[in-house]
């Protein structure tokens, strides 16, 4: 999660490309990279629009968003790189819509309070009184950007005080305030999944807390909460067997658990999620999104809300 957010002159992404082009209809775009800059240019043959990438969002696991600045607004980019093509291909959300103008298909123009949300999700430090500060922001999520301030941490520690220090120890959270507050203020749970850019549901399937909160084996346990299976301190784990012990601390078959998630499969004895947490395909996504609603999926089966 430290790279949520990358500046333009760090990104590996962008510096290893030095030009990527794509066509969209009657628009063509181009990132080119010109010293630590990289170069976002939308033409029509007629009129161009070409502005310096502001900020570059996502290391690119799925896929990277590029925040554009142009006449004093925000822009969100029409296209964004993805991992899976090694290319530009429409951001997720513009399938189906067709600009009007070169303006509309350099991107989506952002209100300044969808600005300083994509920032507070992203990075650490940027919003205040939800207005953007860039000038404190840390890129990325750092370890401020769980565990409290740093800095009121050290002027505690100055002033002999350590015991009034605020770094917090997430820790002590129940299974379901680290799930659905903790984790769930940015992976989005059920309350926070509201305005999202689709109204095709497998979209939600972004939204790890608010999926899992509604599979049967969902509980207040920490064992089924976001740590109980993540270390938000390491890049995700991508194969299935490293889950197997997650899911069989509750599924043991023994006594006393026969009563609370006790069952065990009759089908498989590994690889416990590639069955019961399948990968969806969403549209343009190139990504395979793994689904947190924990479950019975029955081939044919459609995706269950
Ligand atoms: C409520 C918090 C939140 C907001 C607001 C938000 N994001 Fe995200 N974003 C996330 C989380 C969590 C993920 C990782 C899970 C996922 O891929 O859905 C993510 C993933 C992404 C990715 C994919 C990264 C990858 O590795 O594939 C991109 C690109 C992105 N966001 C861009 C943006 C942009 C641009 C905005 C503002 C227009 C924005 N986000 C607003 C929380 C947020
Ligand atoms: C995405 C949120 C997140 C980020 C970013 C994060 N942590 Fe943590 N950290 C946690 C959670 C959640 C726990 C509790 C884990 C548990 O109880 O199993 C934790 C626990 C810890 C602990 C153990 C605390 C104790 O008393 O046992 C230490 C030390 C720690 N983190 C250090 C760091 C450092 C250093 C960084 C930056 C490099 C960092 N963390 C970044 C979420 C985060
Ligand atoms: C019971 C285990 C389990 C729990 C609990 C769990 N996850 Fe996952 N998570 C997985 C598995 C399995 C994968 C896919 C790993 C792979 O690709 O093989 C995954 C993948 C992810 C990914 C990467 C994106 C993707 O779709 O592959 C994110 C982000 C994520 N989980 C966030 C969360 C959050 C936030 C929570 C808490 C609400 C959570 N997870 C709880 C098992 C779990
Ligand atoms: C401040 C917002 C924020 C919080 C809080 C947060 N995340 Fe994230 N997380 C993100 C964003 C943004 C991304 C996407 C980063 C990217 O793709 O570049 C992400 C990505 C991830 C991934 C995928 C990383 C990978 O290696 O591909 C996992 C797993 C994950 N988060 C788990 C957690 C867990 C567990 C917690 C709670 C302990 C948590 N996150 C809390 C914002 C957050
Ligand atoms: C915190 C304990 C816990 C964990 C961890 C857990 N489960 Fe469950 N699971 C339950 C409970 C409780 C139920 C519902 C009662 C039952 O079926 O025994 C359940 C039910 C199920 C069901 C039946 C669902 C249905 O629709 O009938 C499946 C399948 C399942 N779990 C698979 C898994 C897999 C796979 C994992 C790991 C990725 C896992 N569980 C992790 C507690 C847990
Ligand atoms: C090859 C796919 C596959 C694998 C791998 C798999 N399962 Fe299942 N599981 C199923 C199917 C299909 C069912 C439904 C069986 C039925 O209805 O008779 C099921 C049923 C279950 C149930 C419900 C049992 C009941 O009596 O209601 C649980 C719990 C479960 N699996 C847990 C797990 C765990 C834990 C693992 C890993 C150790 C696992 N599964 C591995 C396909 C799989």
């Amino acid at each position: 999660m430290r790279a949520a957010l990358e500046s333009v002159a760090a990104s590996p992404i962008l510096r290893a490309n030095q030009r990527l082009t794509f066509r969209d209809g009657k628009f063509r775009f181009e990132i080119v990279r010109r010293g630590e800059q990289s170069i976002y240019t939308v033409t029509d043959g007629v009129s161009t629009i070409s502005e310096p990438v502001h900020f570059s969002f996502g290391q690119g696991q799925a896929g990277q968003t590029y925040l554009l600045r142009y006449r004093d607004d925000y822009y969100e980019s029409r296209v964004s790189f993805y991992r899976d093509i090694k290319g530009l291909d429409l951001t997720l959300g513009y399938r189906g819509t067709t600009p009007r103008s070169v303006e509309e298909a350099f991107g989506r123009k952002l209100p300044r309070d969808e600005v300083a949300q994509c920032f507070a999700c992203h990075a650490t430090n940027s919003v205040s009184h939800s207005r953007l500060h860039l000038e404190k922001m840390m890129i990325g999520i750092s370890c401020e950007g769980c565990h409290g301030s740093g800095i009121s941490h050290i002027r505690a520690v100055r002033d002999g005080q350590p015991e009034k220090g605020s770094i917090f120890n997430p820790g002590i959270l129940s299974g379901d305030e680290i799930s659905q507050e903790f984790c769930g203020s940015c992976h989005r749970s059920v309350d926070r999944i509201v305005g999202l850019n689709s109204d095709d549901g497998k979209f939600n399937v972004r939204f790890q807390p608010y999926r899992i909160f509604s599979s049967k084996c969902y509980s207040d346990d920490r064992r089924i909460s976001c740590i109980g299976c993540h270390n938000p301190h390491e890049a995700v784990k991508r194969d299935s067997g490293y889950y197997d012990g997650k899911c069989r601390s509750c599924h043991t078959g023994q006594p006393p658990d026969l009563e609370e998630g006790g069952k065990v499969c009759r089908v498989g004895k590994r690889d416990c999620a590639s069955c019961h947490m399948p990968k969806v395909d969403l549209p343009g996504a190139h990504f395979r999104f793994t689904d947190h609603r924990i479950r019975i999926a029955r081939p044919g089966e459609p995706y269950p809300e």
